[in-house]
């Protein structure tokens, strides 16, 4: 596989293009980023371990029957892709309640919510990523409306698998983001699954260990994710 010119570079990551017109090349850089890019910071070894991170999920998602866009991993921070249309969307299930929940509805952080609920917001950094609904999808043409209802039953799908696999090893998953494209006239999970995009708490102390401890300057940033890696199995190469 021949890696091309870059396409997109993003705030953690970088695509390029292949010489297979279906294939994308995913670069996972050691940039991190919060609060809509307005803290970033470089953190040592982030983009490898984000890089099999998110390989080793996909593949435990796709093992369940869920569609996702990665391939293989071509080196220890670069992925093979599909190359899939985005939605500009994001996909949020919250297990427990933390962060924008919080504030937005005066709730206590760590209520553990009677069921998971689901949330879109908007992907524009500019706007700080608002909060949307399936009327603003449609009356602005920003995704179809189809491939939504799609979206949040593979939402709803990674839930079921992810929540009790987390719990087996000693974690829970409190919330995290999901990203869709269509490929086929198919929906896919794209994007990433990786601590910088859902929180995880150690089920025994509620010790956070994903990019809370970057947004909060709690140190151990990475060292955390490694952590919940290979509490899960995970190996890394660097
Ligand atoms: P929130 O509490 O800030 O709404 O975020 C909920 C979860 O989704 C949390 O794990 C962080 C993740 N998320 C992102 O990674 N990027 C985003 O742009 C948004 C809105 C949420
Ligand atoms: N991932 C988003 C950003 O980098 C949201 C966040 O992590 O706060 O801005």
């Amino acid at each position: 596989m021949e890696k091309r010119e870059e396409l997109y570079s993003g705030k953690a990551k970088s695509v390029f293009k292949t010489d297979d017109a279906d294939r994308y090349i995913l670069v996972f850089r050691d940039d991190t980023s919060a609060f809509d890019g307005k803290k970033i910071s470089q953190l040592d070894r982030k983009g490898a371990v984000n890089n099999q991170f998110n390989a080793f999920v996909m593949q435990k998602l796709e093992a369940a029957g869920i569609p996702t866009h990665f391939e293989s991993l071509l080196s220890p921070c670069e992925a093979l892709v599909k190359r899939l249309d985005m939605m500009p969307i994001e996909c949020v299930v919250r297990n427990v309640a933390a962060g924008s929940i919080c504030r937005r509805l005066g709730i206590e952080e760590g209520i553990t919510l009677k069921k998971p609920t689901f949330e879109l917001f908007l992907k524009n950094d500019d706007l700080g990523d608002p909060m949307i609904n399936e009327y603003h999808i449609d009356a602005f043409d920003w995704a179809d409306l189809d491939a939504v209802a799609k979206s949040r039953e593979l939402t709803f799908a990674v839930n079921d698998v992810l929540t009790p696999w987390f719990a087996e090893h000693g974690m829970i998953l409190v919330d995290y983001k999901l990203e869709f494209g269509v490929v086929d006239g198919k929906v896919v999970l794209g994007d990433e699954f990786t601590p910088d995009g859902c929180r995880i708490w150690d089920s025994e102390t509620r010790a956070k260990l994903d990019k809370d401890r970057f947004r909060q300057d709690l140190g151990d940033v990475i060292e955390s994710y490694e952590l919940v890696g290979r509490r899960l199995g995970m190996t890394f190469e660097y």
